[in-house]
Parts: C-alpha cells; structure tokens; sequence
C-alpha cells in the first residue's frame, strides 16, 4: 500500500526556519529604531512610548507567518487597512516605512529566498495600506 500524502504542508513553518520569536524582535527592533528617527513618521504614532506598537507588530508578524497566534487572541482580527485609516499613510510614508523594514531586513541576514519571501510580503503590504494621495 503506498500512502498518498493529502492535507497542507507538513515541516517548519517559515517563522520556525527563519529562526522564529528571536528573528521577529531583532527585525522589529531594527524597523523601530529607524521610526523613532523618523521625522514624519514618529508624530503618527499615538503612544510616546513605540515599545506597545512594537510589540503589537512583532505579534503580528509572527502570527502570519505560522508562529504562535498570540496576536489575535489579544487583538483579534487584524483588519490592518481598517486599523491604518487613522493615520495618514500617503505614498511619502510607505516608502519612509519600507526604508526602515528594508533597513531591518538587511541586519537580519536571512538566505536570499527567505529574505526575498518576507521582504516580498512586506512590500506588497505596504503598498496596499495607502489610504490617501494627499500631501
Ligand atoms: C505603509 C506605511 C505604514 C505606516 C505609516 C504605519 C503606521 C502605523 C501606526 C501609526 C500604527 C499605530 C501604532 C500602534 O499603536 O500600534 C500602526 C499599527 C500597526 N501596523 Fe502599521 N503602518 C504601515 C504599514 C504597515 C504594514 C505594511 C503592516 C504589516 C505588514 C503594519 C502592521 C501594523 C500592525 C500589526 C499594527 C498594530 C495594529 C493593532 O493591533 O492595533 N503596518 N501602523
């Protein structure tokens, strides 16, 4: 009898092979340090503190990549573009945001196909949280 393999993929989860809670804080750490510099983007953020918003996004990616579902349990679901409507995020702050992630990304120093796989996602991201043109 020769057993067909049915159901989603079995092995690590791409948060597991990128190293898992460690890669995410170092990656979100970085991505911060370069927002508290941010001259546009630090007054959007609602707390003085950026450590809450790290952590929220920290969850965030862990939980879309296949690591805990802490995330949810804490916030629900993520609703990300109804969540950014507050803010202002017109095309100068996606790119402001994209040059801290990339920044981030690089210090990480994943193999090309995992770094080409997150930085992918986070592009795409970005680009669809725009919800204004305006200056
Ligand atoms: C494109 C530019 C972006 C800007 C200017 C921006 C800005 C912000 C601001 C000001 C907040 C509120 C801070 C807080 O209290 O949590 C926030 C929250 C958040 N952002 Fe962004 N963001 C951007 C893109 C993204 C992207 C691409 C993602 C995901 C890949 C993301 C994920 C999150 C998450 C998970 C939260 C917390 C949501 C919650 O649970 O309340 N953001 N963002």
């Amino acid at each position: 009898m020769t057993t067909i393999p049915v159901g989603p993929p079995s092995g690590p989860s791409f948060y597991e092979q990128v190293g898992g809670h460690d890669t995410f804080r170092r990656l979100v750490d970085a991505f911060y340090r370069g927002v508290a510099a941010d001259p546009v983007l630090k007054p959007m953020y609602p707390e003085e503190d950026l450590g809450p918003a790290a952590e929220r996004l920290t969850l965030f990616l862990e939980q879309y990549w296949g690591g805990p579902g802490t995330y949810s349990a804490e916030r629900g679901h993520p609703r990300l573009r109804m969540r950014h409507m507050p803010f202002r995020v017109n095309p100068d702050a996606r790119d402001r945001w994209l040059t801290h992630m990339r920044a981030a990304v690089d210090e990480l120093g994943l193999p090309p196909l995992q770094e080409e796989t997150l930085w992918s996602y986070l592009e795409r991201a970005a680009f669809a949280m725009v919800n204004t043109f305006e200056e």
